[in-house]
């Protein structure tokens, strides 16, 4: 790989901010009561909430076995036989409108049971398999949900078997169209509601967007929830809840604990009601409005007594010479200890004359030579004159425009009557594979999806969590995900992984990508600098890593000269990032 070193620098510079790539990594952050009473291997007595990470976890000596639910839902997923005869994959080609380059949904799916921390026999999820592909795959519902009036749940279990470091894992509830045509699902299918984990470099969100039909134009607008809670992005399942009551209010939990709630009338951007006055666009300042509130008093003279012209500093006329000034001494000598060249020759080069230097009976006394007063601040020294400033009289406030009635102006007061829903889908890039998905519940019962995460979610958690925790040690030595490495342990590993990382994100994100380009001081760059630019020789060159340790050392006197190098070097990689972002399709048009 060719190595550019600014687009390094600007990598390596995230090092110093590693610890801001995870999310919480407990799976239970708070107190709040768990459902599903019974934990097998879990502490505690029943129903008792696993809240912080200290508690350990025990390994049963017997898995426990998938067994498919009895709960009924308008649409339930287990991915159990048959599951192909509901999902169909998509390899549509993505909707990159105004874009050079184009992307098709290669990335491939598969139904299988995990090979990380599996905690359950026999039980099987919806897998994307490949990284740094764009993945699409959609079912439709055997008849379509129309959430108005109505309680809707929407629940699902992600595990990320490879972490997660760039990607999403979010589902897409799609609008009833008549023709939904599954094969040709894409980023512009229409949605409904996307709900579920996105993270890349330092964003990591649980996104909780809905579509929403402007009554007065029929165009839809996309309403972001602010504040999103943020994923797990370790191994284990995790399970996302989302509830939406007819009086707008909705709850998001994970893993049974509410995250966020509110009211689909407040928390969301842009709001779903515009404002009822906005400022009347026709309305200007007028040409005599006053908006100085201070100005100088017109009525202030100059005292007769101002004398602007007395200096800042006078002689010291108190000030008298010190005992042991040498006023016969002359500042500088000839220097004795010169001596006319051997080569001199007085005819070519005129004659010869020591070079004079400060006259050395002058450096332990306070001065040599003629002594003058010095200057003192003068205390009548005046200045300028300026009048003071008062409150203007004629001050009329600051300008505002009028305010007219919005002319777009509408309300409505039931966002949470969502357009029915005709499917369910997954439309992802990610750059780690094996995102996988499970025990999707959407319906009208928040009971129902409890019984259901009872049944499967809650007696596989405390299992994956005692099988993650078995296996803890042997991860803590040497570490997998490029934002564990560091710096130190392994540059060359470090600069590799971490380059890896930043190109992958700027290729899909490429604004992503930017942000990982933080203010860390100017010298540890330098200093960085300095060893990638060791490191590519070493990766041409093959040689030992041994050289690169000492480099480090001898960077770190070079980093000064190279700190104004490596500031430039960031900007200009930055700048190309930028250049690539109006070339690149980003991975979602939400
Ligand atoms: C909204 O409805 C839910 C479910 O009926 C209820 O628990 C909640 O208190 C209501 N919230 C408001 C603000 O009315």
């Amino acid at each position: 790989m060719h190595l550019n070193s600014a687009v390094a620098a600007a990598l390596l510079a995230t090092g110093a901010q590693a610890h801001g790539f995870h999310g919480n990594p407990h799976g239970f952050a708070g107190q709040n009561h768990i459902p599903g009473g019974h934990i097998p291997g879990g502490p505690g007595p029943a129903g008792s909430s696993p809240s912080s990470a200290s508690v350990s976890y025990t390994v049963p000596e017997k898995l426990p076995t998938f067994t498919p639910t009895t709960v009924k839902a308008e649409f339930l997923e287990q991915f159990d036989e048959a599951w192909d005869s509901r999902w169909k994959a998509s390899h549509a080609k993505k909707d990159t409108a105004g874009s050079e380059e184009e992307w098709a949904y290669v990335g491939e799916w598969a139904v299988e049971e995990p090979y990380v921390y599996n905690g359950q026999v026999g039980d099987s999820y919806l897998v994307a398999k490949n990284a740094a592909a764009h993945h699409a795959i959609s079912a439709k519902f055997p008849k379509k949900i129309d959430p108005k009036d109505k309680t809707l749940v929407v629940q699902y279990e992600v595990k990320l078997q490879k972490g997660l470091e760039c990607g999403g894992a979010y589902m897409k509830l799609l609008r009833d169209t008549k023709a939904l045509h599954q094969e040709e699902f894409s980023n512009a299918s229409p949605y409904v509601i996307m709900f579920g984990p996105d993270k890349c470099g330092h964003t990591n969100k649980v996104h909780f967007i809905f579509n929403h039909k402007n009554p007065k134009t029929g165009k839809y607008e996309e309403k972001h929830l602010s504040a999103p809670p943020q994923a797990s992005i370790d191994k284990i399942s995790h399970l996302y809840t989302l509830i939406v009551q007819p009086n707008n209010t909705f709850t998001i939990q994970k893993d049974g604990e509410t995250v966020r709630e509110g009211s689909l009338l407040e928390q969301f951007s842009p709001a779903v009601n515009p404002e009822k006055e906005i400022d009347d666009p026709k309305d200007t300042k007028p040409e005599d409005w006053v908006d100085e509130a201070r100005i100088p008093d017109p009525e202030a003279k100059k005292p007769e007594d101002w004398d602007e012209d007395a200096p800042f500093e006078i002689v010291d006329e108190e000030a008298t010479i010190p005992e042991d000034w040498l006023e016969d001494e002359p500042t500088t000598v000839a220097d004795p200890e010169a001596q006319k060249p051997e080569d001199w020759d007085d005819g070519e080069d005129g004659d010869w004359v020591a070079p004079v230097v400060p006259n050395p009976k002058c450096a332990d006394v306070s001065g040599c030579g003629t002594w003058t007063k010095p200057l003192k601040s003068n205390p009548d020294y005046k200045g300028p004159w300026s009048a003071p400033y008062i409150d203007n009289p004629a001050y009329k406030g600051v300008w505002a425009p009028r305010k007219i009635a919005n002319p777009e102006y509408f309300e409505d007061l039931t966002p949470a009557n969502f357009e029915p829903i005709g499917a369910i889908g997954f439309e992802l890039w990610t750059m780690q594979a094996d995102v996988s998905f499970d025990n999707i519940y959407i319906g009208h019962s928040i009971d129902d999806a409890k019984k259901l995460a009872d049944e499967t979610f809650f007696v596989k958690f405390p299992v994956e969590k005692a099988l993650e925790q078995a296996e803890k040690p042997k991860e803590s030595e040497k570490p997998k995900s490029p934002s564990d490495l560091k710096f130190l342990d392994d540059p060359v590993t470090y600069v590799k992984e971490k380059l890896d990382l930043f190109l992958t994100i700027a290729a899909n994100n490429p604004i992503e990508a930017i942000k990982f380009v933080p203010e860390v001081p100017t010298a540890v760059v330098g200093l960085l600098v300095t060893i990638v630019a060791l490191i590519g020789t070493l990766t041409s060159g093959g040689s030992a890593p041994a050289p690169v340790k000492k480099a480090a050392t001898d960077a770190k006197e070079k980093a000064k000269d190279a700190k104004d190098k490596a500031a430039e070097a960031v900007a200009t990689g930055a700048e190309n990032v930028k250049g690539e972002a109006n070339k690149r399709a980003t991975r979602s048009s939400s």
